[in-house]
C-alpha cells in the first residue's frame, strides 16, 4: 500500500507539472492565433486605404476584415485609421496603442481588456511615401476559449493517463506482491515445531533466495534444537543414576542398626551426593556458555594462584592414592576472562589428571608465558588417550571406552568451551612417558 501511494504521488507531481506547463503553451498558441488574426484584419484594413484626387486619405473598411473574429463568443472589435501626421482617418480615436509594431499587446480599453496590434502601411499618392498606421483591438473571449479548449484536451489525456496507470501500478503490486504474502502467512501458521523447509518455488525468482535464507536459518535452528535436546536427555540421564543409588545407600543407612556398617553407607551416601551436586555444577557452568545466556563477566584471573588454589583442594585426594603433584610456576599470570570459568576449566584439567592416572603416579601443573600468551600445561604419566579419540573426548558426555574411574564426560567439553570463548586453544598430546599432556594458550591481559 505504501509503495502504491509513493507511485500515484510521483505520478501525481509529474502531472500536475505537465497541467501546469502545458497551461502557458496552449496560452501561448492562443495568443499566437489571436495575433495572426489581429495582423490579417489590420492589412485587410491598409490595404482599403486611397488617396483621392484632392489628396485626401479615404478607408472603406472592408466587412470581412472585422468579420474574421466572429467566431461565435462575442468578441468586440476596433480599429483606428491614422495618417503620419497624425490625423484620424477613419475609427476611434482613443485606441491604446502598443509600442511595438507588428507584436500584440493586452491593454485595457473602455473597461475591458484587449488584445491590440498596431501595423505601418505605405500608400500609394501619400506625399513623400508616406505611410499610414492600422490598429485593430479585439477582446479577449475568443482567445481564452481556444486556450482552455487547448488545455482542457490536454487534461483529459492525462487524466485518462493517471487512471491507466494507477490500474497498472495496482495490478502489478497486486501481482508481484501475493508471493510474499503467501510466504509471510505460510511462515506465520507454521507450527512452534515445525521447521521443515519452505518449498523455494512459491514465490517468484527474484525472492527465491530469501525462502533459501530461512530455510537455511530454520535448518540451523533445528540441528540446535536437536542438540539442546540431546543434551538435557543425557544430563537427566546422568543425574539419574547417582540419584537411584542415593536413594539406595539411604534406604540402606535406615535399615541398619550396626553403626559401623550405618556409618559405611551415609559414607557412601556422601560420595555419591558429592558427585551429583559435581555434575550439576558442571551442567550449569555449560548452560552459563551457551549462546544467549548473560554475559560472562570479564575480569583479570591469576592462573597461577588458580591453580595453586585448586591443587590444595585436591591434595587430600592425591595423598590418598599417593599421586606426586607438582606445581611450577614462576609468579602471576594474569589473563582477562570470566574468573569463575576460567577456573573451572583448570578445575576439570586437574581433576582428570589425578583421577585417572593410577596410583604412585605423577602429575605436574606448569604455568607460564610464552609469545604473550598464557600458557598452562596439566601432565600425567596415567593411561593417557588414544590418538583418534582425542578429538571425540572434547564431546558432551564422551567418555573413552573402559574408563574405570566415575564420571559423566563433560569434562573437557567445558574446558574447550571456556578456553575458546576466551580467545585460546587446547591441545592433548601424548606425554613423554606415557600419560596424557594438555595445553592451554589464553591471551595475556
Ligand atoms: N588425563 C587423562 N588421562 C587419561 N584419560 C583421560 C584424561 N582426561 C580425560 N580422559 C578421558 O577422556 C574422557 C573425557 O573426559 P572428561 O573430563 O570430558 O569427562 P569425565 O572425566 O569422564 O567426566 P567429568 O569430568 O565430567 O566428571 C574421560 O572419560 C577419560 O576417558
Ligand atoms: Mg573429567
Amino acid at each position: 500500500m505504501q509503495l502504491l501511494c509513493w507511485v500515484l504521488l510521483t505520478l501525481l507531481g509529474a502531472i500536475g507539472f505537465n497541467l501546469y506547463d502545458s497551461f502557458w503553451t496552449a496560452d501561448a498558441t492562443a495568443k499566437l492565433v489571436t495575433d495572426r488574426t489581429l495582423l490579417a484584419s489590420a492589412r485587410v484594413i491598409a490595404e482599403a486605404v486611397r488617396v483621392d484626387e484632392g489628396g485626401n486619405v479615404q478607408v472603406d473598411v472592408p466587412p470581412a476584415a472585422l468579420e474574421m473574429f466572429d467566431t461565435g463568443f462575442g468578441d468586440r472589435v476596433s480599429y483606428q485609421v491614422i495618417t503620419a501626421w497624425g490625423s484620424l482617418v477613419s475609427g476611434v480615436p482613443d485606441l491604446p496603442l502598443p509600442a511595438i509594431h507588428r507584436a500584440g499587446e493586452d491593454r485595457a480599453f473602455h473597461g475591458a481588456d484587449v488584445r491590440v496590434m498596431i501595423l505601418d502601411h505605405p500608400v500609394v499618392g501619400l506625399p513623400d511615401n508616406g505611410a499610414i498606421s492600422v490598429a485593430v483591438a479585439v477582446t479577449h473571449n475568443s482567445q481564452y476559449a481556444m486556450r482552455r479548449q487547448l488545455w482542457l484536451s490536454d487534461f483529459s489525456k492525462q487524466f485518462v493517463l493517471l487512471f491507466v496507470a494507477s490500474l497498472v501500478t495496482i495490478l502489478g503490486l497486486q501481482r508481484g506482491l501475493a508471493p510474499a504474502l503467501r510466504l509471510r502467512d505460510a511462515v506465520r501458521q507454521r507450527g512452534r515445531n515445525r521447521l521443515d523447509p519452505l518449498p523455494p518455488e512459491m514465490v517468484q525468482s527474484e525472492l527465491q533466495p530469501l525462502v533459501h535464507a530461512l530455510n537455511d536459518y530454520m535448518e540451523r535452528v533445528q540441528s540446535q534444537m536437536a542438540a539442546q535436546r540431546r543434551f538435557v536427555s543425557n544430563a537427566a540421564h546422568q543425574l539419574r543414576t547417582p540419584l537411584a543409588l542415593i536413594s539406595t545407600q539411604a534406604s540402606v543407612a535406615a535399615r541398619e542398626d550396626d553403626a559401623a556398617r550405618r556409618d559405611e553407607a551415609l559414607f557412601a551416601l556422601r560420595a555419591s551426593t558429592k558427585q551429583i551436586s559435581r555434575l550439576a555444577s558442571q551442567l550449569l557452568t555449560l548452560s552459563r556458555d551457551e549462546p544467549g545466556s548473560r554475559r560472562p563477566r570479564s575480569d583479570a584471573a591469576d592462573l597461577c594462584k588458580a591453580a595453586r588454589e585448586i591443587l590444595e583442594a585436591h591434595a587430600e585426594e592425591a595423598l590418598r592414592r599417593n599421586i606426586d603433584v607438582g606445581l611450577e610456576a614462576d609468579g602471576p599470570v594474569i589473563v582477562e576472562g570470566d574468573g569463575t570459568m576460567l577456573r573451572e576449566m583448570l578445575v576439570n584439567l586437574i581433576d582428570n589428571a589425578i583421577r585417572y592416572t593410577s596410583p604412585n603416579g605423577r602429575v605436574t601443573v606448569a604455568v607460564g608465558q610464552a609469545d604473550g600468551n598464557a600458557v598452562v600445561t596439566v601432565e600425567d604419566n596415567g593411561p593417557g588417550i588414544p590418538r583418534g579419540e582425542r578429538e571425540q573426548v572434547f564431546e558432551r558426555f564422551y567418555r573413552v571406552m573402559g574408563t574405570e574411574a566415575e564420571g559423566s564426560g563433560l569434562g573437557l567439553a567445558i574446558v574447550r568451551e571456556v578456553v575458546e570463548g576466551a580467545g585460546g586453544s587446547v591441545v592433548l598430546d601424548g606425554a613423554k612417558g606415557g600419560g596424557l599432556i594438555v595445553t592451554v594458550r589464553l591471551p595475556l591481559a
